[in-house]
């Protein structure tokens, strides 16, 4: 379900065709010249993404009770998974590898269209390990990646990025598969992805929400999309390199991804926010026969494969990351002139988890008629003094109206923030007209 999400993004997008954030996308995902509007994002089906899970239960049912590389139950995964696809318009690759004594299979499908100099790729890996049927880990990533795949389909999507999804072989003994594809890029091949997005182990069902904190546009992206259902995030810290993310993170391309906890154990902290159980696994069942339908939390796989959807179709139409929830204070404040004091205009932040972004944006509307006289400070909750602009003795233009970029990742975001500005030379008067805050 996508709730509030659709109605923000209409907002955002008006800032797109704006182009008021083409000078701070990061490169990766610039904005590009010609700015179309990023389409709305689909609510993927949860019956379809548990569908495809009840199908990998009944492969590894047939196959001797998992899905593992090497194994019967893989091969028949794979064939599932390249059936819809092709069936649905994908161009699809099978790659092999040897491991163990065994092929292995990456299964590689592009979405045709889009700059095939810039590729946003999503990825899961498929195989199971050999004690159970892995429909957590990793059914759960890959039914989802899956059903994105068709919703794209489905939508006919035509995104600025090309699009590419791949499941990998495997994962479990070591990243195998997907070090295996990442070694087989050519440098020139490997330059043309704009980013990786990895989904493994989505469902788990004592569940957290967890953000991998690698390249901050996807990083912000997937936040963006938890913090518009109202949900509350941390960051992934169950091993970071311990999935198929890492290989492309080591060939330089920029990650990101999410989890909902393996072996983990749920602190009282979490369960006050997530709910669950304290003292218990995220996962009880991680990498053992439990591993089945019966192993999945409903609500977090149906919030991940929304968010996973949200990114990409919000990072693939190569839209700026969209910005968290904005504060605005309208009340006009008389600035005296120098020597006078300084003065503040305050606003209040609630309801923003964690810690403002290092993309805080102030906007500031200033009517004067000598802005060279002004020094403005934005002032967090604790008291922390960010300079804006300095004073100076030449600008003799009128007027601030300007939007500053200032990192204060170390400030918690709710509380109240001030906008100080003190006039430091004599003659020339104002007042605050407006600011805003955007998180
Ligand atoms: N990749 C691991 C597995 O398949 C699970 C895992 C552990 C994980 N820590 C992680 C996945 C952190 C993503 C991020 O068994
Ligand atoms: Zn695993
Ligand atoms: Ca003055």
């Amino acid at each position: 379900m996508s709730l509030s999400v659709s109605r923000r993004l209409a907002a955002v997008t008006a800032f797109a065709v704006a182009g008021l954030f083409a000078s701070t996308a990061p490169a990766a995902f610039a904005t590009p010249t010609a700015q179309t509007a990023a389409p709305t994002p689909p609510d993927i089906p949860l019956a379809n993404v548990k569908a495809h899970l009840a199908q990998f239960q009944t492969i590894a049912n047939n196959n001797g009770g998992n899905r593992a590389h090497g194994r019967t139950g893989y091969k028949a995964s794979i064939d599932y998974v390249k059936a819809k696809l092709d069936a649905a318009g994908y161009t699809t690759s099978l790659k092999t590898f040897t491991y163990n004594g065994s092929t292995g299979y990456n299964l590689i499908a592009d979405w045709p269209g889009g700059d095939p100099d810039s590729v946003l790729m999503a990825g899961s890996h498929l195989d199971s390990v050999s004690s159970g049927a892995g429909i957590n880990d990793n059914g759960s990533g890959s039914a989802a990646v899956l059903e994105i795949a068709l919703a794209v389909s489905r939508a006919q999507l035509q995104p600025t990025k090309h699009l590419r999804f791949g499941w990998w072989g495997a994962e479990e003994l070591g990243l195998v598969g997907s070090k295996n594809y990442v070694s087989s890029l050519s440098a020139t091949e490997r330059a043309k992805f704009a980013g990786y997005l990895n989904f493994d182990m989505i469902g788990s069902p004592n569940p957290g929400y967890f953000v991998y904190d690698d390249d901050p546009t996807i990083e912000q992206t997937f936040k963006n999309y938890f913090a518009g259902i109202g949900v509350p995030t941390e960051i992934e810290t169950e091993g970071d390199g311990r999935s198929d993310h890492a290989p492309f993170k080591n060939a330089g391309i920029p990650v990101g991804g999410l989890f909902t906890g393996a072996s983990n154990t749920k602190t009282s902290a979490q369960a006050q926010k997530w709910g669950g159980t304290a003292g218990q696994s995220f996962d009880r069942c991680y990498h053992s026969s439990c591993d089945t339908t019966a192993n999945i939390n409903d609500t977090a796989l149906d919030r991940n494969s929304d968010a996973a959807a949200y990114a990409i179709w919000n990072l693939g139409a190569s839209t700026p990351v969209p910005p968290g929830p904005s504060f605005e204070n309208t009340a006009d404040v008389n600035i005296p002139d120098s020597p006078g004091a300084a003065v503040t205009s305050p606003i209040t932040v609630s309801g923003v988890a964690g810690n403002a972004p290092a993309t805080t944006k102030v906007d500031v509307n200033i009517v004067h008629t000598y802005r060279g006289d002004l020094v403005i400070d934005l002032i967090a909750p604790d008291g922390t003094a960010y300079r804006l602009k300095n004073s100076s003795s030449s600008d003799s233009a009128d007027n601030v109206v300007a939007t500053y970029t200032v990192n204060a990742s170390s400030e918690v975001a709710n509380g109240v923030w001030k906008l100080q500005v003190k006039d430091v030379y004599s003659a020339d008067t104002g007042y605050i007209n407006s600011w805003k805050i955007t998180f």
